[in-house]
């Protein structure tokens, strides 16, 4: 009610409403490196294109007369409930797209009770990006560093932090193909931004040197020390149990042998996801995906999901397949660029509010009311 009542103040900041809307006043205002950083994917980009092809085929059938007058959004999560199913995907570099990034991120987050997962490559500290989200939930993703001792430093550094799981990334072993960022030589202007996390690490800095009068911070070497480990295997999992006593969370499974690897490794969740279409070009879309790793999971760890969300009706989709709750990526982004913390909170209020609104069309009181019923396969 709130986003329709706007439309009769003649005060308020009129920010753009569609995804398409964002993402085009986002271009309009960023350099042109930076908006192909964000909006491309691996190579020709068809599995940006799959994410949202995936959706198109999956039809909501709506039911009718049931009281939709009061609705349940909430969702529980590893012992936590969420106001809202959809969480912040971690995003790194975020000070390429705004000088507040990641703190501003935070902010509105917290404003709206939204879980912020904080990238390992964040512009910003951890510990910096935790107190504006000011108590509110956050997660922390982690890139697996080479050195042993360098991630176990960032585990205790989140766990001490306040962050309350770690997602580890498995799809990012090395840096992919991505065209329009080669095209635009872009590393350059990478270097820098997505080193909040190692310039305050005490054990990065004594084994590197983070002396803010060496041109470390631009030098290509340094880049090969803040992405992940490529020799990493299942086995090594153990490592990280071994360093937190977090809900451990893996981002990027695409295949149900995968998911029941992951089950036996014991970890707590599983995120469904090919990184917004950025790392393997010709993947599979992750909500196609996503049927038969429920499947295979067979309810023993929840099961989140990304690529591919704009709207309401992407997550109803997403979670009448399976999934527990969903992760954004571009959508806040593009919000960020338009007007920081105002334009990701108002992404945030509108995809919100989209999802109540297009649960109440379905005929739907509450998320735990849907299920595979709610969709025909087109
Ligand atoms: C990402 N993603 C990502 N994932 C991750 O685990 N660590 C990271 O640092 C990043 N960085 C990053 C930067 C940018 C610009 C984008 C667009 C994406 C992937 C992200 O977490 C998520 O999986 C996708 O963004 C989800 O897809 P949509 O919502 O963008 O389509």
């Amino acid at each position: 009610n709130q986003i329709y009542e706007g439309m009769f103040s003649p005060e308020q900041k009129r920010l753009p409403v569609s995804f398409e809307d964002w993402e085009k006043a986002a271009n309009n205002l960023l350099a042109k490196h930076s908006f192909d950083y964000v909006a491309g994917g691996a190579g020709s980009e068809e599995t940006v294109h799959n994410n949202r092809d995936a959706f198109k085929r999956w039809q909501i059938v709506p039911r009718m007369l049931n009281d939709v007058g009061s609705r349940d959004l909430r969702v529980h999560l590893l012992g936590h409930t969420f106001p809202h199913p959809f969480m912040l995907a971690p995003i790194g570099l975020q000070s390429i797209i705004h000088p507040d990034g990641e703190v501003a991120v935070a902010k509105a987050a917290a404003k709206m009770g939204v879980p912020m997962i904080v990238s390992t490559v964040s512009s910003k500290p951890m510990e910096e990006i935790s107190a504006a989200a000011d108590g509110s939930p956050k997660w922390y993703q982690l890139y697996w560093n080479e050195d042993p001792e360098i991630t176990a430093s960032f585990l205790k550094r989140a766990e001490r932090a306040g962050y309350t799981a770690i997602v580890i990334t498995l799809d990012a072993p090395v840096t992919p193909w991505k065209e329009r960022d080669l095209t635009n030589s872009y590393l350059p202007f990478m270097l820098g931004e997505g080193i909040g996390n190692y310039l305050t690490d005490p054990v990065f800095c004594k084994k590197l040197g983070c002396d803010p009068e060496s041109d470390m911070k631009t030098t290509i070497d340094y880049w090969g020390q803040i992405f992940g480990n490529p020799k990493v295997t299942w086995d090594n999992l153990s490592f990280i149990r071994e360093h937190t006593n977090l809900p451990i969370l893996l981002k990027g499974i695409l295949h149900p042998n995968d998911a029941k690897l992951a089950l036996e490794y014991g970890v707590d969740g599983i995120i469904v996801s090919n990184h917004g279409g950025r790392q393997v070009d010709g993947s599979v879309a992750a909500l196609d995906a996503l049927p038969e790793i429920v499947a295979a999971v067979q309810n023993k760890v929840p099961i989140l999901m990304d690529s591919g969300i704009r709207r309401g009706a992407d997550v109803l989709k997403a979670l009448a397949l399976g999934a527990t709750s969903v992760l954004i990526g571009r959508p806040y982004i593009y919000g960020l660029a338009v007007a920081g913390e105002e334009g990701v909170e108002q992404v945030l209020r509108q995809l919100a509010a989209d999802i109540d609104l297009t649960l109440a069309l379905c005929g739907k009181n509450s998320l735990s009311s849907i299920d595979r019923s709610l969709l025909r396969r087109k």
